[in-house]
């Protein structure tokens, strides 16, 4: 787009860039930056452009994209080359991840180096390494509260090791995914010092008041992200005899993008860590980046044009790099930060699909899928070339963020159906094999999230205890079915670190005083590496979950219908215990899969002629992709045993 005020703004902005910037053959970056100035232009005008000091604001944040763009290795500079041309390269069923802490994985980035081909046994090819960067040495939220975007924890490794480590995995064909932490800094972090010293330019990076007016009244309609070990959304310092606006802990301060120097130092670490190698960039609580008196401080319009501007601009110095996006918020407010538009208002390319990941939580308590359904059936239509991040388990709660309608919708009360969820993974409800715990209580609203970790939520540590083999059996069947789920849904499927030899809840938290009031470290394990050689003994958990994964991951990277192109329909079947949807390849169309997951305790049956009737899935001859067989089929009643789930195609004709 040609746009007279912008383009005169930006021939300015070449002719004020720095001589050693203005000398260099930038011939890539000007093409694009070009392409997309207009677009960078609207929207720092937009956000930034009231300020007086708006057109050297530009040139600044025009000379960090360069700057970086300069000390792009030509390796990652021919991986955007390529990715430019394959666009829908990450929309591919052949990528499947896998997120970790480097120190409970392995000791360190060492140590993760040296296991890589334990990814590629297990069929991983794209590795998040939760945060690494310097963090306080007392709580860190677990690397959560930055004190310096540049350097790695000296207890992980360093950033010459975080080099080496992304080397490594592109020589392996396996993605390297970073978290930035953008929201928020530690109040260790130099920006944080220096307010505290009472730097005006630094008290400018937050949000800071000399009394509680303000808070007082962002708080009326603020919630609390951490209301038992956190509680308020701000913080009194006494260095600066002022409050400090800290959403999460007390020591994470969150960040003020209504100033554009912000926004320009955290584009400038994205890029900076897009060079250090990481092939995706997470970015960490994107719902919050704007704030606003009178709102939740959530979901804020602000909040996606700060990401529409971040994308824009990483495109021009790192196009082959993707965003994920983690907004843990309400199913219809997540699809948004794909972007409203996926070329002219693109925002993050992947988003945690929180909503699904709940909701099967919800299937797993009631046995049935009848909210399952509901849910999903509610999710919003997502861009094309935008993919889900579909999972089980993460480093985090679970949080039960379902719209009430569909709770209605249903058949139960949002209160007491969260209630129960609660009471269930916590083991409070009778007959449930469930060891949670609740998180994030909170007694003005009732609310409360989970902890736990997939194993010990579904009932497998129970199960062990009690040496009742059909029950242990039941909980693998279980951890299965929920990852045949996700490595079917349609988005990249991201399998949670130690789930894959059933890793049950770790209680060595409580005894450190910097994690013992998060029971979220319940489920960030240390894995035990004599244990994880089970995997090679028959018959053990270990084995049985392992080998499942991993010929799941490899049927579905010879699936071309569980990529990600928006090919998917849900399917009703009549009966309320089964999740049911069918997969199409969009560019062979009869080559279709039908996914069929049991989540009860007891064998229920799918009528398939209620399928053909929708004329798209024949069933003269039925095969399972992961088993191989052929599912016992009465008549046009197909029987789904317990806990268990179908790839099916069609083999007849
Ligand atoms: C993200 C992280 C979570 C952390 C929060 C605050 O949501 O996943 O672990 O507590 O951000 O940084
Ligand atoms: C809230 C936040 C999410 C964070 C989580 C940590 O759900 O929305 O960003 O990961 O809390 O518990």
């Amino acid at each position: 787009m040609y746009e007279q005020v912008s383009h005169s703004l930006l021939n300015k902005i070449l002719d004020k860039l720095k001589p050693e910037i203005r000398k260099r053959d930038l011939r890539h970056f000007y093409t694009r930056l070009g392409a997309n100035f207009y677009a960078i232009y609207s929207l720092s005008h937009n956000l930034y452009g009231q300020r007086d000091d708006f057109e050297s604001q530009m040139v600044k944040l025009v000379e960090v994209m360069a700057a970086q763009y300069i000390t792009r290795d030509s390796a990652l500079k021919e991986l955007d080359r390529v990715r430019e041309q394959e666009h829908n390269w990450f929309l591919s069923q052949e990528w499947v991840g896998m997120a970790l802490y480097a120190n409970g994985f392995a000791d360190n980035l060492q140590g993760l180096k040296s296991r890589l081909s334990y990814f590629q046994e297990l069929g991983i090819n794209m590795v998040h390494v939760l945060p690494i960067l310097e963090c306080p040495k007392e709580a860190s939220d677990g690397g959560y509260a930055v004190s310096n975007f540049h350097d790695v924890d000296e207890r992980i490794g360093t950033l010459e090791e975080v080099q080496s480590l992304a080397k490594a995995l592109r020589k392996r064909n396996i993605l390297l995914t970073l978290d930035v932490v953008v929201n928020h800094t530690s109040d260790e972090h130099e920006w944080a010092s220096r307010a505290r010293a009472g730097e005006q330019k630094y008290q400018d990076y937050y949000y800071i008041f000399d009394n509680r007016d303000i808070p007082n009244m962002f708080e009326e309609t603020m919630p609390e992200i951490f209301p038992e070990s956190a509680p308020g959304n701000f913080t009194f310092d006494d260095a600066m005899d002022k409050w400090v606006m800290t959403v999460f802990n007390s020591y994470q301060w969150d960040l003020n993008y209504s100033n554009p120097e912000v926004f320009i130092e955290m584009l400038d670490i994205i890029l900076f860590w897009a060079n250090q190698g990481a092939d995706i960039v997470r970015l960490d609580a994107v719902a919050f980046l704007w704030k606003k008196i009178g709102t939740t401080c959530q979901n804020e319009r602000e909040a996606h044009l700060i990401l529409q501007l971040m994308k824009d601009c990483c495109q021009v110095t790192a196009p082959g790099v993707l965003f994920i996006a983690e907004a843990i918020v309400a199913p219809v407010e997540i699809a948004k930060y794909f972007g409203e538009d996926a070329i002219i208002a693109k925002e993050c390319e992947i988003a945690y699909n929180a909503t699904f990941m709940a909701l099967m939580w919800d299937a797993v308590a009631t046995k049935n899928t009848k909210l399952l359904n509901q849910g999903i059936l509610s999710l919003p239509d997502k861009l094309d070339r935008a993919t889900w991040l579909n999972y089980v388990r993460c480093h985090d709660d679970i949080g039960l963020g379902f719209d009430d309608a569909d709770i209605v919708q249903a058949g139960y009360h949002p209160y007491a159906h969260r209630r129960f969820l609660v009471d269930y993974f916590t083991g409070v409800f009778d007959d449930s094999p469930a060891r949670g715990q609740p998180f994030g209580r909170n007694d003005k609203t009732g609310d409360a999230r989970i902890s736990g970790s997939l194993a010990s939520l579904v009932g497998l540590e129970v199960a062990l205890e009690s040496g009742d083999n059909e029950h242990v059996q039941q909980c693998i069947d279980l951890i299965l079915l929920l990852h045949s789920m996700v490595l079917s849904f349609g988005g990249i499927p991201l399998l949670y670190y130690g789930d894959e030899i059933g890793t049950l809840n770790d209680c060595s938290f409580v005894d450190d005083s910097s994690k013992a009031h998060d029971n979220r470290w319940m489920h960030r394990p240390k894995i035990d590496w004599k244990k994880a050689g089970l995997r090679k003994q028959r018959g053990s958990v270990e084995q049985r979950i392992f080998e499942g994964l991993q010929k799941m991951i490899a049927v579905r990277k010879s699936t071309p219908a569980f990529a990600d192109y928006n090919n998917r329909e849900l399917i009703e079947t009549g009966n309320p215990h089964l999740f049911v949807f069918m997969r199409s390849n969009p560019f062979l169309p009869s080559d279709n899969v039908l996914v069929a997951g049991n989540f009860d305790d007891s064998p229920q049956s799918l009528t398939l002629s209620d399928l053909s009737n929708r004329g798209h899935f024949e069933y003269s001859q039925l095969q399972d992709l992961y088993s191989g067989e052929s599912p016992t089929q009465f008549k046009d009643q197909l029987v789904i045993p317990p806990y268990r789930f179908y790839w099916l195609i069609d083999r007849g004709l």
